[in-house]
């Protein structure tokens, strides 16, 4: 849970980071309610006692209509970064979406989380839609 702070990074400025992450939280612990009956699954890194690296992944119906898998939330610890912990978490969820037996995944990140795009781009990750989003309470 801790390492969720990180999904406050690399937002549009018009996000709240503390909202976002307080989502994040949110979710996560939705994988440890056992009476959601979740099928997805939470993996994590650990190095010298703690964990430093989390993944959670879960199948829904993609917008073409069939199953993929996606994922949640990733993150790593700071002092862990381009040491290859994040496209290992990658791998062991894609493993876990094969198992699922959906051929795709999909995930999404802000446009301004750049090192994410650069992380998800260098796996092997396409961009397949953009959203639009605006405030309705600002003058267009
Ligand atoms: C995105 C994140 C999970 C990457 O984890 P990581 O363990 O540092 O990534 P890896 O070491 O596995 O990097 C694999 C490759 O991704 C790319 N990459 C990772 N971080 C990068 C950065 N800051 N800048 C450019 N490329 C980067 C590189 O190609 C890298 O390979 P290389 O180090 O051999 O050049 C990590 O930065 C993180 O936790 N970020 C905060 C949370 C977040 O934004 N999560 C994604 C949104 S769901």
């Amino acid at each position: 849970m801790a390492l969720v702070s990180r999904l406050g990074e690399g937002l549009p400025e018009w996000t709240d980071p503390d909202a976002v992450v307080e989502a994040a939280r949110q979710w996560l612990a939705g994988y440890f309610t056992p009476e959601q009956d979740h099928p997805g699954a939470v993996f994590v890194a650990e190095g010298e006692g703690e964990v430093v690296g989390v993944v959670s992944v879960n199948t829904r119906r993609h917008f073409t209509g069939s199953m993929e898998a996606y994922i949640g939330e990733l993150a790593v610890a700071p002092h862990t970064a381009r040491t290859g912990l994040g496209r290992r978490l990658l791998s062991t969820a894609e493993a876990w979406a094969r198992e699922q037996g959906v051929s795709q995944m999909t995930l999404e990140t802000a446009a301004s989380n750049t090192t994410a795009r650069r992380f998800y781009a260098g796996a092997g990750y396409r961009e397949e839609a953009i959203r639009f989003t605006r405030a309705l309470d600002q003058p267009v």
